[in-house]
Formats: C-alpha cells, sequence, structure tokens
C-alpha cells in the first residue's frame, strides 16, 4: 500500500526516521512530506536515504524536474497516488490546520486534496495538548473517521511530566498495519501463486533443492488476499505460515507443483510463478538410503516439465507473470523468457548478492513487459508485492 508519512516540526521528528523503516518493513511504500518546520529537526535527505524516494516539502519547488507549473499540483497527485496518511509526529498547529482546513503548505494542501484512511500521531507540550482548542480541534478529525493514535505520558523534550510524547513507533506502525483498509482492487481475481523452492529426492533422506524461503510467493499471496483476491498458494517446502484466508496447497516435488497448478488453473485469473522450482529431478529415486562406497557417485538427472511454460500454452484469457531469477544479463535472459514462456509479465530479479534474492527480506527487481521495462528496485519483499500486483492492475487494463 502507498502511504504518506507526513512529517511535522517538533522533537519527535526524529522518531519519524524509524517509522518510516517499519512501515516499509511491513510493506507500505513510504511516501514523506515534510513541513517547514519539520525540517529544522531533521534533513530530507535521511529520509530519502531510508526511503528511496524523493521527499516532498515546498508547494513550489524550482528545482522540480517538471518545472514550476507541474510541481505547483504535485501535492494532488500525491494525495490521489496513496492510500494512507499518516501524520506523525502531528503538531497542535498541524492538527489546527487540519481541522480547520487551512492550506498553506505541502503538508496540509495534501491533506485537504486527499480522500483516503487518515492517522494522526499528535506529539507536544503537555499544556497544548489539554487546550480546549487542541481538544475540539482532535474531535473534529475524530468525526471526520481519522485515527487519533493518542501520545504517551512522560517527560517530554519541554521538561515538563505528562502526555504528549509520540507514541513509540512499533505502536503507531502497527496500527496502522492493523487498521489500513487496502482498495479491494482484486475483488472477482482468483491468483495463483507458487512460492518457495521445490526438492527432487536422491534417496528416501536426500534430496536437491535451493535456498528460496517463499519470502516473496508468501509476500504476494498475502498483499493479493488483502486487496480482496481469493488466493490459492501452492507452496513447496518452506518454513512460513500461510497467511489467513489463503486456500494453500501444499507440494513437495516439481511434478507435484505441475500438477497442483494445473488443477487449479481452470479457476484462476491471474498466476504469478514465484517458486524456485527445480529443472531437473533425479531419474530414479533410491528406494532404500545409499550406502557409503567410498567411490564416486553419478547421479542421472532428467528434466523437470516447464510449467511456467505449459501455463503460458494453455492461458487464454489469464495475466501470467513468471519470474527470472538470474545472476547475470538480468533483462535479456528475463526478455527471452517472456517470449519463451508466454507470460505476460516476468518479474526480473538478481540473485547473486547476499542482501537481495534468495532467503532475505528485500529483493531488487525490474518488471519487463511487452511494453517496456519497469525498474522498482530494492525494497523489502512486501512492499515489492504490492508494487507488482498494482502493474499487473495496469498492465491487464492496457491488455484488456
Ligand atoms: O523464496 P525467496 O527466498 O523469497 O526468494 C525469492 C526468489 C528469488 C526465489 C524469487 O524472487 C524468484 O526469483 N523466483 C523464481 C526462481 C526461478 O526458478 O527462476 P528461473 O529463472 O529459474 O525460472 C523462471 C520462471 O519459470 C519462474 O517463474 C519459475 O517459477 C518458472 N519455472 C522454472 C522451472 C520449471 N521447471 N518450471 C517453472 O515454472
Amino acid at each position: 500500500m502507498n502511504l504518506i508519512l507526513g512529517v511535522g516540526g517538533g522533537i519527535a521528528a526524529y522518531k519519524a526516521a524509524e517509522l518510516a523503516r517499519l512501515l516499509q518493513d511491513r510493506g507500505f511504500a513510504v511516501n514523506v512530506v515534510m513541513t517547514a518546520s519539520a525540517r529544522e529537526f531533521v534533513q530530507p535527505l535521511t529520509f530519502a536515504a531510508l526511503t528511496g524516494r524523493k521527499v516532498m516539502t515546498d508547494l513550489f519547488d524550482q528545482s522540480s524536474p517538471e518545472g514550476t507549473l507541474s510541481s505547483s499540483v504535485e501535492h494532488i497527485g500525491v494525495a490521489q497516488e496513496n492510500e494512507v496518511l499518516l501524520v506523525a509526529p502531528a503538531t497542535a498547529g498541524l492538527i489546527a490546520k487540519f481541522a480547520h482546513g487551512l492550506a498553506d503548505d505541502f503538508l496540509s494542501t495534501t491533506y485537504l486534496a486527499f480522500t483516503g484512511q487518515v492517522f494522526i500521531a499528535p506529539a507536544m507540550n503537555t499544556n497544548m495538548w489539554n487546550h480546549p482548542a487542541t481538544r475540539a480541534n482532535l474531535q473534529i478529525l475524530r468525526d471526520r473517521g481519522h485515527v487519533i493514535l493518542d501520545p504517551e505520558a512522560g517527560r517530554l523534550a519541554c521538561g515538563t511530566i505528562g502526555p504528549g510524547r509520540l507514541a513509540e513507533p512499533r505502536y503507531i506502525t502497527d496500527q496502522v498495519a492493523l487498521l489500513a483498509r487496502p482498495a479491494q482492487d482484486f475483488v472477482g481475481d482468483t491468483v495463483l501463486i507458487t512460492a518457495g523452492p521445490t526438492r527432487e529426492a536422491i534417496d528416501p533422506v536426500r534430496y536437491i533443492s535451493n535456498r528460496s524461503s517463499g519470502k516473496m510467493g508468501y509476500a504476494l499471496a498475502e498483499a493479493a488476499q488483502r486487496r480482496g483476491a481469493r488466493v490459492v498458494l501452492v507452496s513447496g517446502p518452506v518454513q512460513l505460515t500461510a497467511p489467513a484466508g489463503v486456500a494453500l496447497v501444499k507440494v513437495t516435488t516439481a511434478q507435484e507443483m505441475h500438477s497442483a497448478v494445473l488443477q487449479h488453473l481452470a479457476e484462476s485469473t491471474i498466476i504469478i510463478k514465484s517458486a524456485a522450482v527445480a529443472d531437473y529431478r533425479v531419474a530414479s529415486a533410491a528406494a532404500q538410503k545409499l550406502k557409503k562406497t567410498g567411490e564416486p557417485v553419478t547421479l542421472t538427472l532428467e528434466p523437470n516439465a516447464d510449467i511456467l511454460a505449459d501455463v503460458g500454452r494453455r492461458k487464454e484469457h489469464r495475466f501470467v507473470v513468471g519470474f527470472a531469477a538470474e545472476t547475470e544479463n538480468l533483462l535479456e535472459y528475463g526478455r527471452q523468457k517472456l517470449a519463451s514462456k508466454r507470460a505476460d509479465m516476468i518479474v526480473a530479479n538478481l540473485v547473486n548478492s547476499s542482501v537481495t534474492g534468495f532467503d532475505t527480506d528485500l529483493n531488487d527487481v525490474t518488471l519487463i513487459t511487452g511494453t517496456g521495462d519497469i525498474a522498482l528496485g530494492q525494497a523489502s519483499k512486501r512492499e515489492l508485492a504490492g508494487r507488482i500486483l498494482d502493474y499487473i492492475l495496469r498492465q491487464r487494463a492496457g491488455k484488456s
């Protein structure tokens, strides 16, 4: 989900940096808007580095590559492209502006143009928090349906003791993740997702496999399910718990995965093949545990069916997404896979890094489509899952 993190001016502004990180870990694509006073406490560069995105500050940004005319309506675009607005810390001044519709900077104009869910995490001096004006302004925001994440009591930066300290970033993140309702833009779709590795037996106790953890596929399943899809998750052996509400089909071998995918193909409208399927299996797995002889052993491998290519051949009206795990020539090999497997989109990821790819929380991907490449860059698998789904909808709309 796309989220605007509005940072107000207060000593707690530094905590918004941790918030930006935690929110991304939970799958939000975070776009930061800072007020002028927030910039007195924290540099925009901090947020730009944490999110990998431009930080929005000035209503009339002369340095904008689009020029002053388009940048003067940038807040409208930001308001339209995000589903959640979280303001933390929200000062008494910002709360008053929001309550009374005063729009004189990027954050307050974005607020007025925004139609999604709003979360307000106030932080201020105790007397300001207790002032009847602030109480009344907060009530206006509550009546509008905004969620107010009350500050904690404690010793404040101004020396007073009482309520006013920004709620803990972890608490704020938990509440936003719990209460944010994603757009239900996959209602009516059945999304068939494969995840994790396959295991190909050598004998009853040994097998050939790979380092896939299933995190990428499970993140896709969770995101699609939250956006209203019926999800069938065909999973190889992993250590993850399937998201609630997802129909889980457990498989071990590539042949089992192939059968499960074909079994659920008819009911599916979108197929996403993020599993790392073994290309080969042992031609004749031993019935008993192989004994050590001290001599070299030769295993004969025979090819497994290419499940994605098989789906591509039978896809009809379905939207088919494959992955490409490459250690070199990412885009070239990805484009070859798009064509040879008759996919509508290939999610290409380089897998020779210890930070992204197999068995990590991050990935670095480029979407390859018939109409061009879209570099999504490095982000958490949860965040990327949401963005991959966004592009599936866009590409599908362009196809029909
Ligand atoms: O599981 P994680 O630890 O989160 O790691 C994620 C990931 C790196 C495994 C994932 O992002 C990824 O890249 N998955 C695809 C891995 C892979 O097998 O890529 P490939 O380039 O070898 O295969 C291309 C496509 O064909 C894939 O969609 C694959 O699912 C499919 N395939 C491959 C072989 C086969 N026999 N049948 C298939 O359907």
